[in-house]
């Protein structure tokens, strides 16, 4: 029986959803309908559930709306509330490995192991004088966000089936290209904050969730030209390439000036990951841009020189087949890769 799943990626005020069908047999999942809606002011930000009431009114009128034809959900442990370290850990079962955590994990943690769901992924398996290892990931997310953002879509009639970390989302609607054996770095640059996850094909090797996205750029046109937000926002989507001369140029410099921050932590992301692999190297291919800050004027140039790397914006996603209505879509991603890689995940789950 064909089973659909819809992905929902809440951002910073603003929902996108994905369904996708997954079919028997070795045929594709089909993505099937894709769509998004703005939240008012104040009711999610940077992950943070401010006005549980309308956001399970927005939900439900989104349902609605949009007319899913599932209400089974996954979901997207938010942001700023979750964080991955690199860790090794005994050949154990995935039950021993998570009863675990808290205890390997003490002292790296930002805050106390009962406020945080904590998960690890296997990446690969040594073996030393000591014993057999994994070296993986292990990730925290905060409880009390997951929480708050679950019992709003439990209340709105759907029914969460997963919660994942939306790193690994976006790999996996990112990384099922053909080239399964080249490492790329996927970046998703957000409102409030960004990603960056290193993968070999499906392997996460490595994850950051770095708190600067075009929210920054935003507030550095407020501040120093003296517009409203919306005026900023205009301005930078206005802006295509760097301006010769007057006004224009001054909002160029200003919007380079304010994405610094993100382009540093990008840079130190790679940095750290070159001199964690210093022994034997592991030489990315690519970069893949996602998330409406992928659009900011300048950002795909200065990546390519702190990565020296190519960089793409909105690489197609992989390992699906598409609906007839969504086949011009299908080219322009960037936006719901996360949404689809959330959907994908449970499916993958084999539930
Ligand atoms: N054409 C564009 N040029 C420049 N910036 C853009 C463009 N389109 C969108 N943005 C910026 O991208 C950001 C929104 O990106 P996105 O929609 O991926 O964020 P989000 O998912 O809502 O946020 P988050 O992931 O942080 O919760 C905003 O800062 C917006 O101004
Ligand atoms: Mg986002």
């Amino acid at each position: 029986m064909a089973r659909r799943i819809v992905g929902v990626d809440i951002g910073f005020n603003i929902l996108r959803a994905a369904q996708v069908r997954f079919q028997r047999g070795d045929h594709l999942p089909i993505v099937e309908k894709l769509a998004e809606r703005r939240l008012p002011p104040g009711v999610v930000e940077y992950g943070d559930v401010l006005d549980g009431p309308a956001l399970v009114r927005e939900l439900a009128e989104f349902w609605r709306e949009a007319g899913f034809k599932s209400k089974h959900i996954a979901l997207a442990a938010s942001n700023l509330h979750v964080f991955a370290r690199e860790m090794a850990v005994p050949v154990m079962s995935a039950q021993r490995i998570r009863e675990s955590l808290p205890f390997m994990m003490e002292g790296i943690l930002p805050v106390a192991p009962d406020q945080l769901y904590l998960d690890f992924y296997p990446v690969e398996q040594h073996v030393d004088e000591t014993g057999q290892s994994y070296m993986g990931l292990a990730v925290a997310a905060e409880r009390k966000s997951i929480d708050d953002m679950t019992k709003c879509v439990t209340d709105a009639g759907l029914r969460p089936m997963q919660v994942d970390f939306a790193p690994f989302a976006l790999m996996r609607a990112r990384g099922l290209a053909s080239k399964q054996d080249e490492v790329c770095a996927y970046i998703d640059i957000g409102a409030g904050s960004s990603i960056v996850i290193i993968a070999r094909g499906q392997v996460p090797l490595f994850v950051r969730i770095i708190p600067n996205g075009g929210n920054d750029i935003d507030d550095a046109l407020v501040f120093n030209l003296k517009v409203t937000n919306d005026e900023a926002a205009k301005i930078k989507m206005d802006m295509k390439e760097k301006p010769k001369s007057g006004d224009d140029l001054h909002a160029w410099d200003l919007i380079q000036a304010a994405s610094t921050d993100l382009l540093s932590a990008v840079k130190s992301t790679f940095d750290y990951f070159a001199q964690s692999h210093a022994k034997e190297p592991i030489p990315l291919t690519q970069v893949v841009l996602s998330g409406g800050g992928a659009h900011t004027p300048g950002i795909t140039e200065a990546i390519a020189a702190i990565s020296a790397l190519p960089v793409e914006v909105d690489g197609n996603v992989s390992g699906v087949e598409w609906a007839h209505n969504l086949q011009k879509a299908k080219h322009k991603t960037s936006d719901m890769a996360l949404a689809i890689g959330l959907a994908l995940g449970r499916g993958q789950d084999g539930n």
